[in-house]
């Protein structure tokens, strides 16, 4: 084989090899075998070599041109490989590590509370329903065995909306009762249900904010007692404070849309507010048999259903839960109280690890 053959497959091998990047190898390619390359000079120049040896140089420039193909693409996918693993390096992002928490925010108490009700109640098999924070008077009212000008309406320093003409009249919700009819009305029973939400009424002082949270709780079946609306309010109110011997006392009271109604109170010391200890009484919450003109707004037969309910106020518990004494900055979006009072997302509420109760 001629000499010029075997020094361009040393040196273009030996250049093969030493190219470091995709570029390099790139350059070398079309040195050699590009329109103006040298292998493809050699092979144009074939027709100048004497007949003789034509045949055999073509055979080997052809051989060349083949091996040194080969040899350039294998380089070509090492190098390929090399970049594309160069890049993953570079690339790299670890989805294991933690996020950085240099300033996590916290879940306000109001939040947490709504949801160890939720998982108190949820154990218990109630549902979560919601309802609108403008309601129609008949929701709020009538439906609720309220009618107009009856002295319960008092009570509740309603905010009432402009009415249109023509047009029911509208409040901002003054509880969460009247998502009671608004449940009895798209569900058939049996019902359970709690209903978490914002409330309204035109109050303002320490303890008394125009806008505030009640929890209510619905339930309606057959064959349900006054015992199971005791025993139910008894658990909650022994795994929401954590206090297993918690005294709670009911007592006697009106609602116009429960009958037998009971305010519910628990124990506690009025001096150092310490709860289940001290022979002091407070109020919490407000409970009843639901009335049967109420079970008839909503088309149930009162002989064939009966059901509880009963409303709390969401941050007079969690006041009384973590010792807070005012209501005020439940609102004040002050950063100093959400860091003291606050909750960790990252920390849910888990019955099972004693989280709650
Ligand atoms: N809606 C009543 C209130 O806001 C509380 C309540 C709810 C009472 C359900 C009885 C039954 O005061």
């Amino acid at each position: 084989m001629a000499d010029d053959i075997a020094t361009l497959r040393k040196l273009t091998l030996a250049g093969v090899s030493q190219s470091g990047d995709l570029r390099a190898l790139e350059a070398l390619r079309v040195n050699v075998l590009g329109k103006a390359g040298v292998l493809t000079q050699m092979l144009k120049e074939l027709g100048k070599t004497e007949p003789a040896m034509r045949k055999l140089r073509g055979a080997a420039l052809n051989q060349l041109r083949d091996d040194l193909t080969a040899a350039i693409e294998l380089r070509r996918a090492a190098l390929e490989d090399v970049a594309i693993a160069q890049r993953l390096e570079a690339e790299r992002m670890d989805v294991t590590l933690p996020p950085l928490l240099e300033t996590p925010g916290t879940l306000h108490p109001i939040h947490r509370t709504i949801e160890e009700m939720v998982a108190i109640f949820g154990a218990m098999g109630f549902a979560l329903a919601e309802g609108p924070d403008i309601e129609s008077d008949w929701h709020n009212f009538s439906a609720l065995n309220i009618p107009a000008h009856h002295p319960a309406r008092d009570d509740h320093d309603t905010f009432y909306l402009p009415s249109a003409p023509g047009k029911p009249a509208r409040v901002l919700r003054t509880h969460t009762s009247p998502v009671q009819i608004r449940t009895m009305l798209t569900q058939k029973p049996p019902i359970r249900v709690i209903v978490p939400g914002r409330t309204f009424r035109a109050d303002h002082d320490a303890t008394h904010s125009p806008m505030f949270h009640q929890c209510e709780a619905l339930v309606i079946d057959r064959n349900i007692t006054l015992g199971h609306l005791k025993g139910c309010i008894i658990d909650f109110l022994r795994a929401f404070f954590g206090l297993s011997s918690l005294p709670v006392r009911f007592r006697a009271s009106y609602f116009p849309f429960t009958e037998p109604s009971m305010e519910v109170d628990i124990g506690w010391n009025r001096k150092t507010g310490e709860l289940g200890a001290g022979g002091d009484w407070l109020e919490i919450l407000g409970s009843g048999m639901v009335h049967p003109n109420v079970l008839g707004n909503v088309g149930l037969d009162a002989r064939e259903w009966q059901g509880f309910a009963f409303g709390m106020g969401v941050e007079r518990i969690t006041m009384l839960k973590y010792g807070m004494p005012d209501l005020r900055p439940f609102y004040d979006s002050d950063l100093r109280w959400l860091r003291q009072y606050g909750f960790s997302a990252l920390n849910p509420v888990m019955l099972h690890e004693g989280g709650v109760a």
